[in-house]
């Protein structure tokens, strides 16, 4: 099947599986099209780069109720972000995201509306800027994470081991990409790789890619991705 067939059934299993995560529009708003706030979608990225879902949402929830917009952030005294973002480790990520919201205060608090743009601002790499530009601004970028790593390694049998296959995984979830949703697309390959695509004893039951999973069709979902030695 083609990739925007594809995309269809990952979308229609989204719409009813999605998780609620606390920088997420709920589903009416987005059947009706309305994009979550920049600043919560960059937010939330910055802090689940090495961090958990689970362990992410306390915090995005503090900082969120404390710092409502990227203005307020930019306000904020260093000792104070830096004192509420303890736990989370990995400092610099804490002192570039303040970097990033003075810049963007700077700019009139307003996000850059390209990939360009958002990749120019402290802290903000290659994930970030896909990440923004395809579940803020609904742009057809492809967000790559380790999730989605697995799931391209499994659907489409990558045997070549991490980190080589790293190329071909991501034009894998380039090629699947849809210029219609391509924010809802990005999040749904995550919670995919994150809810049932899981790295032990995959749900492939359930899975709207069954059909169309070569790993599952040879049987060595469990054995994908690969990993060169270390
Ligand atoms: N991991 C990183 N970003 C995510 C998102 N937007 N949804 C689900 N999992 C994620």
């Amino acid at each position: 099947r083609d990739a925007g067939q594809l995309s269809a059934d990952l979308l229609a299993w989204y719409d009813v599986n999605a998780r609620v995560l606390p920088w997420r529009t709920s589903p009416e708003d987005r059947r009706a099209g309305i994009r979550p706030d920049p600043y919560r979608v960059w937010l939330s990225e910055v802090m689940l780069q090495q961090t958990t879902v689970a362990a992410v949402k306390d915090y995005f929830h503090r900082f969120t109720g404390r710092w409502p917009d990227v203005q307020a952030l930019a306000a904020a005294p260093d000792a104070e972000v830096m004192a509420e973002w303890a736990g989370l480790g990995y400092y610099a990520r804490a002192r570039n995201l303040l970097a990033c919201a003075r810049a963007v205060a700077a700019r009139g608090g307003q996000f850059p509306d390209s990939r360009e743009g958002l990749l120019s601002l402290p802290g903000i790499g290659p994930y970030t800027a896909a990440a923004i530009a395809a579940i803020a601004w609904d742009e057809p970028a492809t967000v790559v994470d380790g999730n989605v790593e697995r799931v391209m390694a499994r659907l489409f049998r990558i045997e070549t081991p991490l980190p080589a296959a790293k190329p071909e995984m991501t034009a894998r979830a380039a090629d699947l990409t849809p210029q219609l949703r391509p924010g809802d697309h990005a999040q749904a390959v995550m919670d995919l790789g994150a809810t049932i695509c899981t790295p032990r004893s995959p749900a492939c039951g359930i899975c709207p890619w069954m059909g169309d999973c070569a790993a599952r069709a040879a049987g060595v979902q469990a054995e994908l991705p690969r990993r060169a030695p270390k």
